[in-house]
């Protein structure tokens, strides 16, 4: 696919890139795969969150008062179920008063088109920043179910997070939401004929959660 890709942020850093290598490999055990995506997860939602806004407050350390930066932005973060719960735990470690909002998708193994089984989002306005976490961006389809739907409530900002993203997937999302960013830790090379991400690391839910 050479269609240039658009507000997308490829994360690069050694421990992401280290944390990607164990989650690919076919042999990592239940354990490992999941604090290696504990791990990934983590650096990228610090990473999307780098520009969030503060408010400056006072505070009184042992020595002295002085002005300190606090987290000032209302953030709901949105994993689609069920592997971007995988993300959620992690995000939850660093930002644990972060409002969640929980969609239920899952890809027809024939088709692979979405279709919804729950939705339930806290209230958003036009000052809340929605981060979609979902780890595999695949054809875009799940991606694209979830932004819609959340764009229709007008937040001031709409991000996505995925682990692997296909250039397929995110093509889909740049067409249709240009102004949304795209935070992963990789663009692979294609999708096959299941729609399944290659090289990726086969079903990111089945691999997390110890199902087959
Ligand atoms: C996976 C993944 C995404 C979707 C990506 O979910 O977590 O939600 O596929 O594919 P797409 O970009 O082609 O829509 P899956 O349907 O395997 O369900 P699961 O999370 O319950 O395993
Ligand atoms: N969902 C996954 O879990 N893996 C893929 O490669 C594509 C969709």
């Amino acid at each position: 696919m050479s269609a240039k890709l658009k507000n997308l942020h490829v994360m690069k850093h050694s421990c992401i890139a280290d944390a990607l290598w164990y989650l690919r490999d076919e042999e990592t055990p239940l354990d490992v795969f999941r604090r290696n995506s504990d791990t990934i997860s983590k650096l990228l939602i610090a990473e999307a969150m780098r520009d969030l806004s503060l408010r400056a407050e006072t505070v009184k350390t042992p020595l002295t008062k002085t002005k300190a930066e606090r987290l000032s932005e209302d953030v709901v973060v949105v994993p689609v179920l069920r592997a971007g719960l995988a993300m959620l735990f992690g995000v939850l470690e660093l930002v644990p008063n972060t409002r969640v909002g929980f969609v239920g998708l899952e890809r027809d193994e024939k088709t692979a088109i979405a279709k919804e089984y729950y939705w339930k989002i806290p209230t958003v306005t036009k000052n809340t920043v929605v981060m979609v976490v979902d780890p595999m961006l695949a054809t875009g389809g799940s991606a694209i179910h979830v932004l819609k739907r959340i764009a229709a409530e007008k937040p001031k900002k709409l991000q996505l997070v995925s682990v692997i993203a296909a250039p397929e997937g995110i093509k889909a999302v740049n067409d249709l939401f240009p102004d949304v960013k795209i935070f992963t830790a990789a663009v692979d090379e294609k999708l096959n004929t299941q729609k399944y991400i290659v090289p990726g690391l086969g079903d990111y839910g089945d691999r997390y959660f110890g199902t087959t």
